[in-house]
């Protein structure tokens, strides 16, 4: 499968201006180019001076946590999809589990977020998992499949192409649980075959399903090497260097 692997670092609400530069430098000076994607997602203030730090590395790509959904206008406080744009991002974070449980972010809103994403000519890496109760009562891959039907499954197939998928159960992530490859296998699995009914095996093969969640060094390996899983969205891990380039180094 030629699809591409990413590891995808999401700093969250974490890094001073001084301490995102060491740590974008230390990423700089520490990986190589595998053929594999990196990718940092950063607060917004980081967003220029990383770009800049990382503009000639090939495999390391920016990625904003979050945008507006309107285009510009009397938004106090929101950052928009030309804003990104103009700095040179490339990705852009949607439907993080924190956005909707602190945000009020729902399905409606973040397809109108995606919308906005793929009009502004950047990449939506779009976050779908469920929380512990829904799980234990083995209704999960139902919940992802309404996420992604909700948020995305409006789209043309050639935009659909553009969508990177993160699957993050809420009950892994910065819990230091993990869900074992079996468990992210079987969703990410459960995923593809939705998207294949929807868009066709090709588009299918062709996603990338990132798996978030407590991604460690230490469980890195044992997760990318599941047949369905693309690599990682990363919290935690992706704030220190060492960490980080071990997982980008995983596949
Ligand atoms: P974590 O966060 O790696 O710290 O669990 C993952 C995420 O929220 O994307």
């Amino acid at each position: 499968m030629n699809r591409l692997k990413i590891a995808a670092g999401n700093w969250k609400m974490n890094k001073n201006f001084g301490e995102g530069l060491a740590l974008t430098q230390a990423l700089v000076a520490g990986s190589e180019d595998t053929g594999n994607l990196m990718i940092l997602g950063t607060p917004y203030i980081h967003l220029q001076t990383v770009g800049g730090l990382i503009s000639n590395s090939n495999h390391i790509k920016l990625a904003a946590q979050n945008c507006h959904q309107n285009l510009k206008g009397a938004y106090t406080g929101e950052i928009s999809i030309s804003m990104l744009q103009s700095v040179g991002v490339e990705y852009v974070i949607l439907g993080h589990s924190e956005r909707r449980q602190y945000f009020d972010e729902g399905n409606a809103l973040l397809a109108e977020k995606v919308n906005t994403v793929l009009e502004g000519g950047l990449l939506p890496i779009f976050c779908c998992g469920e929380a512990l109760p829904i799980r234990e009562a083995g209704t999960h891959v139902e919940f992802v499949a309404k996420q992604l039907k909700e948020s995305l499954f409006h789209l043309s197939a050639e935009d659909f192409s553009k969508i990177v998928i993160a699957y993050e159960p809420i009950w892994a992530i910065g819990t230091g649980v993990t869900a074992s490859p079996a468990q992210a296998q079987e969703m990410h699995q459960a995923i593809r075959a939705l998207l294949a009914e929807k868009y066709g095996n090709e588009i299918a093969d062709a996603t990338s399903i990132l798996y978030g969640g407590s991604v460690k060094p230490a469980n890195a390996k044992d997760l990318f090497s599941q047949p369905d899983v693309d690599g990682g969205l990363v919290g935690g891990a992706s704030l220190k260097p060492d960490d980080f380039i071990a997982i980008y180094n995983s596949f």
